[in-house]
């Protein structure tokens, strides 16, 4: 199903963002992401609060509860902070930092990172969209 994904947003032109950085680029990313979700469930919409509480769910790692806020912290406008090493990490939220998700190879390779991290596997189409989709929601 990963493969197909992937190939699904070479296929949808994912590939091809601008390099602009803005908030827009943010929502089209969404907006492709959704249009792969919605190829596995039709019914699919977007949801910043499944997205929120995406964020937040803390799954037991290595006898360590940890979740996407433990690094990014509960506000995704807020800078992070790395929780093993201590770096600081950007604020997530585009309006906070306009220079995320503009880079679609850079998304793509931190959540299929941090989502093995976390989660045990990359996260579904359906997952990221929702992520985004909330953190465009914060201001
Ligand atoms: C162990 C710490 C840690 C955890 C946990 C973590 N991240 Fe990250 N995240 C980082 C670091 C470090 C970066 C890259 C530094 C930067 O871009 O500022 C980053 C960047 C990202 C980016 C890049 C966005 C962009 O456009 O630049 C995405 C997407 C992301 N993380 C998603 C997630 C998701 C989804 C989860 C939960 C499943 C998660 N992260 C959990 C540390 C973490």
């Amino acid at each position: 199903m990963q493969k197909l994904a992937t190939t699904l947003l070479i296929a949808l032109g994912i590939a091809s963002l601008p390099a602009v950085a803005d908030v827009a680029s943010g929502q089209k990313l969404a907006d492709k992401y959704a249009a792969v979700a919605k190829t596995i469930d039709p019914n699919f919409k977007p949801s910043a609060d499944a997205g929120r509480a995406f964020f937040t769910r803390k799954i037991l790692v290595h006898g360590k509860e940890i979740s996407c806020s433990s690094c990014h912290t509960d506000n995704p406008a807020n800078p992070g902070k790395h929780i093993k090493d201590g770096k600081p990490i950007k604020p997530l939220a585009p309006s906070a930092n306009p220079k995320r998700f503009s880079d679609i190879d850079k998304v793509e390779t931190n959540f299929e990172k941090h989502c093995l991290e976390v989660i045990g596997k990359d996260c579904t189409a359906q997952e990221k969209t929702d992520y985004i989709t909330y953190l465009l929601s914060i201001k």
